[in-house]
């Protein structure tokens, strides 16, 4: 399906080495539209990663899309914007009531995205489309990098637009130049990528050839 948004590549840092992130973001910087900050709590999802402190040490002029993969967003999207979030991504699985998180983050200033795991359908979601900036299409189980991009979540991005959301749609999980191609047929204009970019030799390369 096409789409006239920006095509917009998000590497994710989760693939990073943490000991030298801003070095390994600067590498990147030039050639990324968005970088994407995966915050895990070791309850939503099986692993934790970190939280607000670490993420208020980046320093870069590339907008931040934060993914929470916690189950109370609600509690901590302060310290999130606080610490430099341009958009907040919340799980539609978390306990928190939706429109409450997403009312909460227009307030602090940020623009609220709805991120969706792959047993959760388009349909769970379509009340507070109006209202979001973003939808996260997840196309693995969240909690790590590296695992097989699943090909069924395709029909996930085709709904979307055949719903008439014009917005963001983002994929985030086994992106590479192939599986972006298939996404972005699909109409998805965000591509996440971990892994493909920081394990690649050339991360600059890795990037571009997503475009
Ligand atoms: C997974 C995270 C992703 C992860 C993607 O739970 O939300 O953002 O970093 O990693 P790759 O691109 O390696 O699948
Ligand atoms: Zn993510």
């Amino acid at each position: 399906m096409k789409n006239n948004l920006k095509l917009k590549i998000a590497p994710s840092i989760l693939s990073a080495d943490f000991g030298k992130l801003n070095e390994e973001i600067s590498q990147i910087a030039a050639v990324s539209d968005i970088l994407h900050i995966d915050v895990m709590d070791g309850h939503f999802v099986p692993n934790i990663s970190f939280g607000a402190p670490v993420m208020k040490c980046i320093k870069t002029f590339v907008p931040l899309d934060v993914h929470l993969m916690i189950d109370i967003p609600s509690k901590y999207v302060d310290d999130f914007v606080k610490a430099g979030a341009d958009r907040i991504i919340f799980h539609a699985e978390s306990k928190d009531k939706p429109s409450s998180v997403i009312d909460k983050i227009i307030l602090l200033g940020a623009k609220p995205a709805i991120a969706i795991k792959p047993m959760t359908p388009v349909s769970a979601i379509t009340e507070f489309l109006p209202m979001l900036d973003m939808v996260l299409v997840m196309t693995v189980e969240p909690g790590f990098g590296g695992q097989a991009f699943m090909p069924e979540m395709i029909e996930k991005i085709k709904k979307l637009r055949a719903l008439g959301f014009d917005k963001d749609i983002g994929v985030d999980g086994g992106i590479n130049a192939e599986t972006a191609k298939i996404c972005r047929d699909a109409g998805a204009n965000l591509l996440v990528a971990g892994n493909y970019v920081f394990g690649a030799k050339d991360r600059v390369k890795a990037v571009e050839s997503l475009r």
